[in-house]
Formats: structure tokens, C-alpha cells, sequence
């Protein structure tokens, strides 16, 4: 593979820069007659490729630039697809993140697992402001093109729900919608029965000294994370000793996570408030009556209410 050269600032060959930029050289050589103490221009980057150049190759920006095909005439349609693509290229992100975290939490490499965190809660804020180009949406713009998604909803995002699996939250009936997709359907399946981000992070405390019980240690990791009282006792102790442990760190790192979790979903929820007030979603659950339900919820649950007893 051929390696990628964008901006990269790395010295250019005198033979190449000469072959390549004949105009640019005599521009140059003149510049150079006129002003012989001025420094000669900086060199311009490469021009020409044998093929599709380093960046494509990288990028492949030309089937990411091609993938807009919108449904209806409205020229508020694209904006509509390009943020949910957006918003789909960041789960996809925050989905490695939050694996290599799991493995890191796995293999005891608690730092590891707490910059993949870190790394996530920026990406976390980036998705999050991806909500804005689409936050203000009147119900007539909404229309312009609503018909034309037919039963099309993010609720079969299947990269969201990795997400979803990966906090804790699994559903089996969630790989119903993706049977028709078989390496969608392979990726969930796999994510519905490994354990999760959380799963992890507690077998990691008791690792570490915590008293977890066996019924959460041993769970059916393919089915939702249900609060546990020791759980909660767990975090109360890891939170009223030294605040600069590597548990506390990681504990307040996923609060983070948590935070910016349930920021998502609200600001979904008030942007489909704005967008079509009490009408029945694409998908067909009741709108924003079932993502009000959704968006109570807090991710890692005995990270915050273990703080009542701190
Ligand atoms: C303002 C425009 C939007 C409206 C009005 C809207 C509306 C809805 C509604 C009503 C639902 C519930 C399921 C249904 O019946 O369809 C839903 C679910 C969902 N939407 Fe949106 N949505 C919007 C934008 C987006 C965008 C840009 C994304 C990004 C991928 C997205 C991702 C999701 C996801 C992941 C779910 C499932 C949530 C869950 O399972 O808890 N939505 N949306």
C-alpha cells in the first residue's frame, strides 16, 4: 500500500519537485532573478498520481461523497441524511472505542481502558453537536420529506444498538430487524452474547478487591444489566476513598460516558418533539411518548445513585 502524503510536511525530492512544477520552477527562478536575498517559495504539493491519489486510497472519500441518495425532491432532505450518516460514522467510532476499553479492563490495562474512555467522551460531544444542523426542524420541513423514509427509522440502527450492548443495555428482539443482513446480524449477535463495556468494569472491581456478588459476576451477559445493591455499595466505597485510584479514575470516566449518553438521547428527544410534536414515529412506536421513556434511563446505574451515600 502506497503510504499517504497529506500534509505531512515531508521533504519533497529535487527531482520530483523539478518534473512535476515546470511553471512553478520558472516562477521561481524569476522571483529568484528579481530578489536574489529573498528566500525562495516554500515547495506546493504533488500534483499528479499514477492512479487515485494517497488520500482517496486512505479516505476513499469518493465512495463516502457518493452514498447521499436522498428520496425526495426537498433540499432539506440532504441534511437530514448526511447528519444521520454523521451521526452513524461516530457510533462506529465510539463502538472501537468502548471494545478496545472492554479488552483493556479484560487484560487488567486500566489505563488503556481509561484513554479509550477519555477518547470517547470527545467524540461523545462531537456526535452530540452533530444534533445541531437538525435541532431547530419545524414540523413542515419535517413533512417536506417524511413520507419519503416510509418505515425507515434510527431505531434499526444496528451500530447503535452495538452501543446500546456494549452499555449494558441488551435486547435480543434487537437482531429481529437485521435478519435480512447477515453480517449486520453476525456483528450484534456477537455483541449480544459477550459481555459488556459494564460487565467488565465490575468483574475488574471485584478483580480489585470489591464485593460483587456471583449473581452479577456470572450473569446471562445477553440480557439487560439490571441494578444491584452491592453494585451500588461497590461504587459508594470506591467513591468515598482516594479519589486518584484507578477505579475512581475509571468510575468517573464513565460517568462521562453516562452523561453524554443520556445528553444524546434527550437532545434526540427534544429535536423529534420539535420535528413532529405527538405523531407516531416511522418506525412505528408511539414517538416521543417511547423515546421519553428511553431517555429516563441512566447508563451505568449505581454510578449515580451510589452518590447519595458518598
Ligand atoms: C429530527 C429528526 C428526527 C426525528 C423526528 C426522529 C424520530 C424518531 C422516533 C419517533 C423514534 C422512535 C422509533 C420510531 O417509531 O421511529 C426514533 C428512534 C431513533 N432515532 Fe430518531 N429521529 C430523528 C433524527 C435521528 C437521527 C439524525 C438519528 C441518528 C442516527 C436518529 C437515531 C435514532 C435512534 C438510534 C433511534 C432508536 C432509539 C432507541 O432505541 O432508544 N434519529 N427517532
Amino acid at each position: 500500500m502506497r503510504k499517504m502524503r497529506v500534509g505531512t510536511g515531508a521533504p519533497v525530492s529535487t527531482m520530483a519537485g523539478a518534473d512535476r512544477y515546470p511553471e512553478h520552477n520558472q516562477e521561481t527562478a524569476m522571483s529568484q532573478q528579481a530578489q536574489p536575498h529573498e528566500a525562495s517559495e516554500p515547495e506546493t504539493p504533488h500534483l499528479d498520481f499514477a492512479g487515485t491519489t494517497p488520500y482517496e486510497d486512505y479516505v476513499r472519500a469518493d465512495v463516502l461523497t457518493h452514498l447521499q441518495h436522498t428520496l425526495s425532491d426537498d433540499p432539506g432532505e440532504m441534511v437530514f441524511l448526511v447528519t444521520t450518516q454523521v451521526m452513524e460514522l461516530w457510533f462506529t467510532v465510539i463502538v472501537h472505542e468502548w471494545e478496545t476499553a472492554a479488552k483493556a479492563l479484560r487484560e487488567d490495562r486500566v489505563p488503556v481502558a481509561i484513554d479509550a474512555l477519555k477518547r470517547s467522551v470527545r467524540e461523545l460531544e462531537a456526535l452530540n453537536a452533530s444534533w445541531r444542523p437538525l435541532g431547530q426542524l419545524t414540523p413542515a420541513q419535517f413533512n417536506s420529506y417524511r413520507s419519503a423514509l416510509g418505515e425507515g427509522s434510527g431505531f434499526q440502527s444496528a451500530m447503535y444498538r452495538r452501543m446500546e450492548f456494549l452499555l449494558g443495555e441488551k435486547a435480543a428482539s434487537m437482531l429481529v430487524p437485521h435478519r435480512g443482513a447477515p453480517r449486520v446480524h453476525a456483528e450484534l449477535e456477537k455483541a449480544l452474547y459477550e459481555p459488556s463495556l459494564y460487565d467488565e468494569v465490575l468483574r475488574l472491581l471485584a478483580r480489585h478487591g470489591s464485593v460483587i456478588p456471583s449473581s452479577v459476576l456470572e450473569r446471562d451477559v445477553s440480557r439487560r444489566y439490571e441494578p444491584s445493591p452491592e453494585v451500588e455499595q461497590a461504587w459508594t466505597a470506591v467513591y468515598s476513598g482516594d479519589p486518584d485510584s484507578e477505579v475512581a479514575r475509571l468510575g468517573e470516566a464513565l460517568t462521562d460516558v453516562a452523561e453524554l449518553v443520556w445528553r444524546w438521547r434527550n437532545d434526540h428527544l427534544v429535536a423529534t418533539r420539535r420535528a413532529m410534536g405527538a405523531k407516531a414515529g416511522t418506525g412505528g412506536s408511539a414517538g416521543v411518548a417511547w423515546l421519553e421513556k428511553r431517555a429516563q434511563k441512566n447508563v451505568f446505574p449505581e454510578l449515580w445513585t451510589a452518590r447519595s451515600y458518598v
